[in-house]
């Protein structure tokens, strides 16, 4: 199966799941793809010698990344912190075959806005005693797309935002590796 990734960012949970697929036989990273020419993922698909893309919001709602995911022949399209709302033309065209990760156990603490460090400082002023990771499909509605897996970690009064998202990272990358060779069937 050949996989793209979608990130907007630093592209951490894109660097484990490369490494995870760099010796697979079910799965292979063919494409990294950004909004951001300056993200920091790109870098580390070069590193992996993973052919990289980058376009604008404009250039998506217009219908490039879906016909740049076409010609790649792509399977699946894997979104880790990827920022802009997908159009639901390029939803459709990869129907139970997107997938996206949240920092946080939806449906708590979904939703628009809630992204990055917005996240933990929510489930912080919350005074929640546990938040943790979900992995779903994408589909027109977003954050409600059928939830494939869920992992959790508790919280006590001294963590912060800061070392609530170092805790969230941590289950990002024991799993989201793992979540996706599961789905490759
Ligand atoms: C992660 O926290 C992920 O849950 C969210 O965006 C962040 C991406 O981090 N969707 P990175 O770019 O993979 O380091």
């Amino acid at each position: 199966k050949r996989l793209a990734i979608l990130a907007s960012g630093s592209g951490s949970n894109a660097e484990k799941i490369m490494e995870h697929f760099q010796n697979s036989s079910k799965g292979e990273i063919a494409l990294v793809a950004s909004n951001k020419s300056d993200a920091f993922v790109l870098e580390r698909a070069k590193k992996f010698g993973v052919p990289t893309f980058t376009f604008s919001r404009k250039e998506m709602e217009a219908g490039v990344l879906l016909s740049k995911l076409q010609e790649e022949k792509i399977d699946w399209v894997i979104l880790a912190g990827f920022l802009l709302k997908i159009p639901d033309e390029l939803i459709r065209a990869f129907p139970n075959r997107m997938v996206n990760i949240h920092p946080a156990l939806l449906p708590k603490y979904g939703g628009k806005g809630m992204y990055g460090m917005h996240v933990h400082e929510a489930v912080k002023a919350g005074g929640d005693t546990e938040t943790g990771i979900t992995i779903h499909l994408v589909n027109e509605h977003y954050d409600e797309g059928k939830i494939i897996f869920q992992a959790a970690t508790s919280l006590s009064a001294e963590d912060t935002p800061e070392t609530i998202a170092q805790k969230v990272h941590a289950l990002e990358h024991r799993y989201f590796p793992e979540v996706i060779d599961s789905l490759l069937g």
